[in-house]
């Protein structure tokens, strides 16, 4: 198969500078057609070598742990928006000291640390349950009625003192009619406190970047609310910013033939590298395959370097015989996949290259044994 980094070993993450780019410039038109703030969720995307490149978009990100809050503000510079669905006690006076904005899901966290947020002068909010969404997998739904995730309205007669912002999550690689449908749910259930807020989270999923979503009914969604409720409005995507930026470069080391499909055996795990293929699971495109059958296509299935009897994908489909040491190119793995990627067997974490926009191909990271020994003590 054709690959396009010959130069960099596998297995590695490439991220191409120049799709960041082209991401951002459509994330900051987005922020400053709709006067609203935009920052990186970094759960989705915390590859903070790259930081530089987004700082000069996009400056502020959403954190939801200690760590992330400590990388937004060594990486990011700035003081995180923060949202845990519960605060770890020992952490949080080091989260509010690094937050300008601290979200609670419950009024009983916002009792137990609101001393501290006031003491370091950081801008409260509770996170709601807006009533709606219309994402279709629950492990990703926060609003089905028994969610653990957000106030749900009956249970918010007033704002609590001190409170300045609402903050909602509602989205999974959502369009802006999503966002739409979800806002006339939240004025409605919450009418009684909208009057009262200075500022909205309108949390992740807003998939701006990818090339069907419609932008400009964003623009005019977001604008209409903010003049309707005069108050800040601020969105924090993750996958958006990531969204089809790199690839994850793969090479075959051996091809067996034990059942009904040969499988193609890469240097790379599905279960340590790519969780996400298994749980969704998501399959992503191979440069130069098929997903599906397609005529004269001849499948195989893909394997993965651990012991675990189910770290395969089912067959995708190749236009000719594959050989051993070909290259085998998976897209879009760099949101989400990256973040989430673990040193399960000790087998070789993929390498992670930025490929600069000028043609110099950058190594961020390489891993070894001393990566995996230090990991567990
Ligand atoms: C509270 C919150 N904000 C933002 C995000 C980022 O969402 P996405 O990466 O889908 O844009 C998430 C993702 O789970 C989230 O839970």
């Amino acid at each position: 198969m054709t690959d396009r980094f010959p130069d960099i070993p596998s297995p590695a993450f490439i991220l191409e500078e120049t799709k960041l780019q082209q991401n951002l410039e459509r994330i900051v038109y987005v922020k400053e057609e709709a006067n609203v703030s935009i920052i990186l969720a970094l759960k989705g995307f915390a590859l903070w070598k790259s930081f530089p490149i987004i700082r000069k978009y996009i400056q502020g990100a959403t954190a939801s742990s200690l760590h992330e809050v400590l990388l937004c503000k060594e990486y990011m510079g700035t003081s995180a928006h923060t949202y845990a669905s519960v605060y770890i006690p020992d952490e949080f006076e080091e989260i509010a000291k690094n937050s300008s904005h601290i979200s609670f899901n419950s009024l009983r966290q916002y009792e137990t640390y609101t001393h501290i947020c006031e003491k370091y002068g950081v801008s409260i909010g509770l996170r709601i349950n807006p009533g709606y969404s219309d994402i279709g997998t629950d492990m990703y739904n926060p609003c089905t009625p028994d969610s653990r995730l957000g106030i749900p309205a009956e249970q918010l007669p007033n704002l609590p003192k001190g409170v300045t912002g609402l903050h909602f999550h509602a989205l999974c690689e959502s369009n802006s009619y999503s966002l739409e449908r979800v806002l006339e749910s939240f004025e409605h259930k919450f009418a009684h406190i909208l009057p009262h807020i200075s500022w909205l989270n309108m949390g992740g999923g807003h998939l701006i970047t990818d090339a069907e979503y419609d932008v400009e009914h964003l623009i005019s969604v977001l604008s209409k609310f903010k003049r309707k409720h005069n108050i800040s409005i601020i969105l924090e995507p993750g996958g958006a910013f990531a969204w089809q930026t790199g690839v994850l470069k793969t090479r075959i080391l051996d091809i067996v033939n034990y059942g009904s499909t040969p499988t193609a055996l890469l240097d790379v795990s599905f279960a340590a590298h790519m969780p996400d293929t298994l749980e969704m699971p998501y399959r992503p495109h191979i440069e130069g395959a098929s997903s599906e059958p397609k005529d004269g296509y001849i499948p195989y299935r893909l394997g993965g370097t651990t012991c675990l009897a189910g770290d395969f994908v089912d067959p995708y489909y190749f236009p000719k015989q594959l050989e051993i040491g070909e290259s085998i190119t998976l897209c879009d793995m760099m949101h989400y996949t990256m973040v989430k990627t673990t040193l399960f067997n000790g087998v070789q974490h993929p390498s992670i290259y930025l490929a600069h926009t000028n043609g110099y191909n950058e190594c961020l990271r390489r891993f070894n044994y001393e990566d995996y020994k230090n990991r567990l003590s």
